[in-house]
């Protein structure tokens, strides 16, 4: 009688949904998950939750009877000390919020920086021309930083189906390759980039915008679609110097705006060419940096 009730009470503890903050739980957890042969699906984090993190969740919901969402808001991938200080941490709020979607089953893992990086990490990843343009010059050792989280997420997981967003057009292109090139057990998904109803993209860094350049922000969006439209009409000269005046106009800052070839990040400067383009685009609003992309269609 006694081994049923604790069999039962470990049953409904497996029912809630588990917040664990250690390796060790993490482990355990997938372990009694291997003996079913579970697909597991991924969606790493770095918490603020807004409704693209709802998004991917949801696709992970669909496909997978065991999702796991990471939270870490890791520091090796902040080449500026002041974003990752000022970077938002709502952690009760992330929880109610995954409580709401995730299913009693499922897990949160959100480990301390200890958890993750018990000793120096200095590995360095050779990601190629990925690292040389866009956000592999602007944001120098971001890519790395992204590359040493999702390498360590990647082996405590294990074989799964992971999703990322095409609001980071680029990064989704760096797990790309991480997956190849260390031949991780992982499938990625990507995902659509959700957006207010402004068309901003949504973002954690959106909640640090000022009102005033919350406003302003919804140029960046505007700009883009002005390229959609302008896709085959001008050149990618043109184009990439009429958002960037949008933008400016709009009193941001354009960091840059770039039109490349998705698949393998090459600017491109004749849109004649039969080539899949995308134009990317990062801005400072304020003290506050953005990044968005959109697909040119010819
Ligand atoms: P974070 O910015 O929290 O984003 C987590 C995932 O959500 C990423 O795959 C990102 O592309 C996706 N995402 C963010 N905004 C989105 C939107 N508006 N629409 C759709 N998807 C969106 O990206 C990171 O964290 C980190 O670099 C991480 C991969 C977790 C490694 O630390």
């Amino acid at each position: 009688m006694i081994t049923i009730y604790l069999h039962l009470c470990k049953l409904v503890k497996q029912l809630k949904m588990k917040v664990l903050r250690s390796i060790l739980e993490l482990k355990e957890s997938l372990e009694i998950n291997r003996l079913t042969l579970q697909d597991i699906g991924f969606v790493p984090t770095m918490g603020a939750l807004h409704d693209g993190h709802i998004s991917l969740i949801n696709c992970a919901l669909k496909d997978n009877p065991l999702v796991i969402v990471s939270i870490f808001v890791n520091p090796e991938q902040f080449n500026d000390n002041q974003d990752f200080i000022r970077y938002p941490r709502p952690e009760t709020d992330d929880l109610a919020l995954l409580a709401g979607c995730l299913r009693d089953s499922d897990v949160v893992f959100i480990p301390d920086v200890n958890e993750i990086y018990p000793d120096r990490d200095n590995r360095i990843f050779d990601l190629g021309h990925l690292d040389r343009v866009m956000e592999g010059i602007h944001r120098p050792g971001h890519f790395n930083g992204v590359a040493k989280v999702v390498s360590i997420l990647f082996t405590l997981v294990g074989k799964c189906n992971a999703y990322f967003g095409e609001k980071d057009f680029q990064q989704l292109a760096v797990i790309r390759k991480l997956v190849s090139d260390y031949h991780f057990a992982v499938q990625i998904i990507a995902c659509p980039t959700i957006r207010e109803q402004d068309g901003l993209a949504m973002s954690s860094r959106n909640r640090l915008l000022t009102a005033e350049y919350r406003e302003k922000a919804s140029a960046i969006p505007r700009a883009l679609n002005w390229a959609q439209e302008m896709a085959g009409r001008l050149s990618c000269n043109d184009i990439k110097s009429g958002v960037w005046a949008r933008i400016e106009e709009a009193g941001l800052i354009p960091e840059y705006v770039e039109i490349a070839d998705e698949n393998n990040f090459q600017p491109v400067y004749d849109s004649s060419r039969n080539i899949t383009l995308r134009i990317f685009v990062a801005v400072k609003a304020g003290n506050v940096r953005l990044i968005d992309n959109m697909k040119l269609f010819l």
